[in-house]
């Protein structure tokens, strides 16, 4: 299937998409790691303000439409099935992946914003290998140590309170009306995103095999 998880900053749309593409046997596609993976590169010839994804992400602020759209064209390419996760985030992105795939599947994960910022600001990653914990929800064994390979745990960049009130913002002015229009095309189906993440997954779940 091709599927899409829309959803604001801290909605879960990581946590989900992992255990959706294992379960479903897909392509995890998603913008934000291919951009932490590639954070320093040279983005200068494409005439943006910035010279590297690094400086949009620190600030909270979207990466230019040109790289991310470019990112995601090959990597569908690549993919049979996927799920796509952090990406369109603007009406120009929800155009642009219009015109080179089609969605079998639109499911948007409803939290409330209080939410959000407790989940964002508490969440770690493992440096090693990208596992994601969360300091009271769902955290390691051991203190700050990563359970699946030992790796470091760390506060991502762009968790400091002030950017996710940031990035939350952005979220409503660019993200909030992409929502909206597969709402308006009729595509899109809710799913309570506040339940612990396996209730949240078992509704997805149901919800993907409803559409394909
Ligand atoms: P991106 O990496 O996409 O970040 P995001 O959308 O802000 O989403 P997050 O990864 O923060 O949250 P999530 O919804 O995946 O939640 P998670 O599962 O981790 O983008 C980062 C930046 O890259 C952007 O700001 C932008 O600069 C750039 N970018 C990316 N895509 C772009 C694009 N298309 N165009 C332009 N720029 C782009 O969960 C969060 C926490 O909550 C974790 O700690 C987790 O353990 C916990 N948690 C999850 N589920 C539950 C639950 N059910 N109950 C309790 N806790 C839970
Ligand atoms: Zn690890």
């Amino acid at each position: 299937p091709h599927v899409l998880l829309l959803g604001a900053p801290g909605a879960g749309k990581g946590t989900q998409s992992k255990r959706l593409a294992e379960a479903f046997d897909i392509e995890h596609v998603t913008t934000g790691d291919a951009l932490r993976a590639n954070k320093d590169m040279d983005i200068s010839h494409m005439d943006t303000e910035y010279d590297t994804p690094r400086a949009y992400m620190e600030a909270g602020e979207l990466v230019p439409d040109a790289v991310v759209n470019e990112i995601v064209k090959t990597a569908l390419q690549e993919a049979d099935g996927y799920v796509l996760d952090g990406y369109p985030r603007n009406l120009d992105q929800a155009e642009y992946l219009s015109d080179i795939t089609s969605l079998d599947a639109v499911v948007f994960l409803d939290v409330s914003e209080a939410e959000l910022v407790d989940r964002l600001t508490g969440r770690r990653v493992c440096d090693d290998c990208g596992a994601n914990y969360h300091v009271e929800f769902s955290p390691p064994a051991t203190e700050g140590v990563c359970d699946e390979c030992g790796g470091d745990l760390i506060q991502r960049d762009d968790d400091s309170e002030d950017t996710v009130r940031e990035r939350l913002r952005v979220y409503e002015e660019n993200t909030a009306p992409v929502v909206e229009h597969y709402r308006d095309e009729g595509v899109l189906v809710e799913v309570d995103g506040e339940g612990t993440p396996d209730e949240v997954f078992a509704s997805i779940r149901e919800e993907v095999d409803a559409a394909t």
